[in-house]
């Protein structure tokens, strides 16, 4: 197939992350959003990375076994984690956008401010330095907040799955985390969508339809 310069043009990649506490149902809607991204996309000849955090390479894959199994410093932790993405945005995230195409990570900076920083006490300067070393001036261009009340999470999760680390953290734990990316929400408006995840996963995925018109996907609402 080919695509005229200025279809190509219009549509620049954009970098996508899902983030909310565990048990919020991103894992439940973030496939479905990749494949109608994928959809509307391909007509402009545009191609989606979906990847993750932490993980998303090699090396990131093996550092998060080690941080959702091991217990460790704190400082360590978050060490481990902007490891990780460092190697995320130099051998994937970069490189896809440099390409045009548009990246979808089911988790990113955000996760790491709401769970070291909010969950466990790390200080935000401590890791706003990480961030600003890892990263640059990178941000993601749409951040959807998966936004739920922990014991509807704790409830929702409990017997679905193994729980890891994070996963056996406390309520109070959860509503620290839950505290910090409504927090980064508010701090940055232009940048969140934030979901009302109690409702049903219907008119979550309803609510998701519209963030496609927001972002310009081909095929789905006013630019
Ligand atoms: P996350 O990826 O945010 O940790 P999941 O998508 O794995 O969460 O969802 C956790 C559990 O909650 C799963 O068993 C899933 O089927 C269920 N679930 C997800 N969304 C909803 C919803 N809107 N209402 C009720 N249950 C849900
Ligand atoms: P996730 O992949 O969402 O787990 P699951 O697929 O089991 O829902 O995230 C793994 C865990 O890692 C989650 O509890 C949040 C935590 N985490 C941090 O604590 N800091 C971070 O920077 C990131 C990216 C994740």
């Amino acid at each position: 197939m080919t695509h005229s310069p200025e279809a190509t043009a219009v549509v620049p990649g954009r970098f996508v992350t899902f983030e909310g506490i565990d048990g919020a149902g991103k894992s439940t809607h973030i496939n479905a959003f990749v494949d109608t991204l994928r959809q509307g996309l391909a007509s402009v000849g545009r191609s989606v990375v979906a990847t993750r955090e932490p993980g998303g390479t090699p090396l990131g894959e093996a550092l998060r076994k080690l941080v959702l199994d091991e217990p460790m410093d704190l400082e360590t932790e978050a060490l481990l984690m902007f490891a990780g993405r460092r190697e995320h945005l130099a051998k994937v995230i970069e490189p896809a956008l440099a390409r045009g195409d548009w990246v979808v990570s089911d988790r990113f900076t955000d996760a790491t401010f709401a769970y070291q920083g909010g969950g466990r006490g790390l200080s935000r300067d401590k890791l706003a330095i990480l961030e600003q070393w890892v990263q640059g001036t990178r941000q993601p261009d749409l951040t959807i907040l998966f936004d739920l009340d922990p014991a509807i999470a704790a409830a929702r999760l409990a017997g679905a799955r193994a729980p890891d680390k994070f996963e056996r953290e406390s309520a109070a734990f959860f509503t620290r985390v839950r505290d910090e990316y409504l927090r980064r929400a508010k701090a940055a408006p232009e940048r969140f969508v934030v979901i009302d995840a109690a409702q049903s996963i219907e008119a979550i995925a309803g609510q998701l339809a519209g963030v496609f018109a927001r972002l310009s996907v081909p095929g789905h609402g006013p630019r």
